[in-house]
């Protein structure tokens, strides 16, 4: 984000309050101002201190409370807003709203306000579908408002249904990616590979790699947030799905193969973050292997260069991809660059411990065609994705 963000966070009186604190460590993360209100229930749920000491900013807790400051405070906030977040949202608040009730700080503040507006609605189940609360949000969402659905599943009530607050990861992801500043992506296709793939031995047993898909999924995200319509193809990985993003889970090179080469002639700009597996077993057993007294000797075969593939098939399209490696690594990353038919690879040492593979961060040095080099300090995924985007985008 090019200029700080100011969010301003509302906490209404449910169970869930205490899972607010996780989304406002995360807005945190992202730089973002965070200012919070709380309702009069919330602080019976959780402290005002947990969220002044989370989001280093006085909490609004009463509007009455100090006589002089409530009238500016309500309008201030509403104006230096860039987002409102209402986290969790009660049906009360909903309810509020939706019939024009500005009886407390939140609820001026929400009306006051010409931000766009999100709730990430948490009740219990009957109460969420009542037909008065859907017809609430039905009326806001007209007027523009935004929701983030609740899950379903077991609620703190004991029953089981619709009304589970959002996933906290999802809404602080939502309310950064509409923040973004950048959409210089809008209207463009990109396809990423992300992850290992697997090369199965028989049944049970298969090979791999120590990729964990960060780098990918990071990209992904980055070309969203900036407007993008994004494909990730996923070799199999632990990370949450990303919202937004149209994922295809594959397992082999094969598999991955056939997906990227299908999607390739309408993509624009493709990003091969993927560790894919150069080798595969020769022969696969359908049954499983059986331990003998011998040693076993695992005969392996060359299996697809998928980049290479798409570098013979590139029309107009941006490809990048990466290179890592352990020694020359500028120079084997530029004899990649050229055999693959790359615009850009991005070369990072893994051989660093404190990136690279499974680490937050990463520290490499992207290339381009046309012979420039740019090294990047060591800097979270997320981080290195924003600056590959900032140079194919000065490129274009
Ligand atoms: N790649 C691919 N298909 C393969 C191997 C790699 O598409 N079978 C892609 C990766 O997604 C990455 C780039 O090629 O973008 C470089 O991968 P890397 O393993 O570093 O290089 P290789 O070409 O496999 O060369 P080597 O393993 O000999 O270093």
């Amino acid at each position: 984000m090019e200029n700080r963000k100011t969010v301003v966070v509302g906490v209404t009186g449910g169970i869930a309050a205490y899972k607010a604190l996780d989304v406002i460590s995360r807005l945190k993360k992202a730089n973002l101002d965070v200012n919070v209100i709380m309702t009069e229930h919330s602080t019976k749920f959780v402290s005002p201190l947990s969220f002044q000491s989370l989001s280093q900013n006085m909490v609004i807790t009463d509007m009455f409370a100090e006589p002089k400051a409530w009238e500016i405070q309500h309008i201030s906030l509403a104006k230096k807003a860039d987002l409102m977040l209402i986290v969790p949202a009660t049906a009360n608040i909903i309810g509020k709203v939706a019939n024009g009730i500005a009886d407390d700080m939140l609820s001026t503040t929400i009306m006051a306000t010409k931000a766009p507006v999100v709730f990430a609605p948490a009740a219990n189940t009957n109460m969420f579908m009542n037909p008065i609360v859907q017809n609430n949000i039905k009326k806001l969402r007209e007027y523009g408002y935004k929701f983030i659905d609740p899950d379903e599943g077991r609620l703190a009530c004991g029953d089981t249904g619709a009304g589970k607050l959002a996933d906290t990861k999802l809404i602080s992801d939502i309310v950064i990616s509409m923040l973004y500043d950048i959409k210089d992506l809008k209207g463009k296709k990109v396809l990423v590979t992300a992850g290992p793939t697997i090369a199965p031995i028989d049944p049970v047993r298969y090979l791999t790699n120590r990729s964990t898909g960060k780098m990918g999924y990071a990209i992904a995200e980055e070309a969203r947030d900036r407007g993008g319509d994004v494909t990730l193809v996923s070799g199999p990985c632990n990370l949450e799905k990303p919202f937004g993003i149209n994922v295809i889970n594959v397992n082999t090179n094969e598999e991955m193969l056939k997906v990227v080469e299908e999607k390739f002639q309408t993509s624009d700009i493709v990003i091969k973050a993927a560790a894919v597996a150069d080798y595969k077993p020769k022969n696969y057993s359908r049954e499983k292997i059986k331990k003998g007294n011998d040693d076993l000797i695992l005969e392996l075969t060359r299996d697809n260069d998928i980049l290479k593939k798409l570098g013979s098939m590139k029309k107009n399209q941006i490809l990048v991809g990466f290179a890592a490696e352990s020694n020359n690594v500028i120079d084997n990353a530029t004899a990649k660059l050229h055999n693959k038919n790359l615009d850009f690879i991005i070369a990072n040492d893994i051989t660093c411990s404190d990136t690279g593979f499974a680490s937050e961060d990463n520290k490499v040095t992207i290339l381009s065609k046309t012979g420039e080099s740019i090294s990047l300090p060591k800097m979270g995924k997320r981080m290195v994705a924003k600056e590959l985007f900032n140079l194919i985008n000065k490129k274009r």
